[in-house]
């Protein structure tokens, strides 16, 4: 199977190889643009996903259209979301762009929030933007959320987000401040650590788990590259079903 979109070429191979009576799916992910897809063999440090079965072909990119995408920071996995739409202390120094942005494919816009560091060059730090991100409410719908990539900003490559937690959750909207209300569901790399430019996409990052279906899923950022004011970023995009 062979999907294209407007920025990147991307390739899913599948096999499909029976053991007994259970039916098992080997998926290997691949960017056209990294050359070559490379078939690895299972004795090899492969990852192995089981999808049940399941066609391939439902695999999708997320388009929003207008799910609603809500800004937070000082948040981590498992605690409170903090709206940063209430400036709810006088002076606290954060700056959000809306992340509605993270879903529009365009590599040219992008969301930036600063956490607790000023917007002004006199508060850089490395960890200045940690613990920021958004959650995505679908509503009625759910999303089973198999692999992403994360767009490079347009100017700031100190700016990048090098490692995230992605977190889903099926509770209703007034829950999804609390912590206990969402489930880890990736802890790892952006797939930007090696930087692959400005307005670039990433590494394809796969979710190391059996994908289930989620209607809010929340995207943290707990590092970026270096020194700056801010974590800023173009693009999340969703591989699923
Ligand atoms: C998998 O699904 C296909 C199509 O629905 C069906 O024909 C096939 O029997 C199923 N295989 C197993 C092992 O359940
Ligand atoms: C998103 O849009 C692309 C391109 O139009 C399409 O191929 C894909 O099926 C859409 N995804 C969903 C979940 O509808
Ligand atoms: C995420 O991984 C980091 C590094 O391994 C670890 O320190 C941290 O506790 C993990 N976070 C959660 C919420 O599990």
């Amino acid at each position: 199977m062979y999907q294209q979109s407007k920025h990147f070429d991307l390739i899913f191979i599948s096999l499909v190889t029976y053991f007994g009576f259970s039916q098992t799916c080997l998926l290997f992910f691949a960017q056209l643009s990294q050359g070559q897809l490379r078939v690895v063999p299972t004795i090899a440090n492969a990852k192995v996903y089981y999808f049940g079965n399941r066609s391939f072909s439902a695999l999708k990119f997320f388009n929003r259209s207008n799910e609603a995408v809500y800004p937070i920071w000082n948040t981590i996995a498992g605690g409170n979301s903090s709206p940063t739409w209430t400036s709810e202390i006088e002076g606290i120094y954060n700056i959000a762009d809306s992340p509605d942005v993270v879903f529009d494919n365009d590599l040219t816009t992008e969301y930036t929030n600063c956490g607790s560091c000023s917007s002004g060059s006199s508060s850089m730090l490395i960890t200045c933007g940690e613990n920021t991100g958004w959650y995505l409410s679908l509503g009625n719908r759910f999303f089973s959320l198999v692999a992403f990539y994360i767009g490079t900003n347009t100017k700031y490559p100190q700016r990048d987000p090098l490692t995230i937690t992605i977190e889903g959750s099926n509770l209703q909207r007034d829950e999804l401040i609390f912590g206990w209300s969402w489930t880890l569901i990736y802890n790892d790399s952006t797939g930007l650590v090696s930087n692959p430019g400005r307005s670039t996409f990433g590494v394809l990052q796969i979710i190391p788990q059996f994908p289930l279906p989620y209607a809010n899923y929340r995207v943290l950022i707990t590092s970026k590259r270096g020194i700056d004011t801010c974590t800023s970023y173009t693009e999340f995009m969703m591989i699923g079903y």
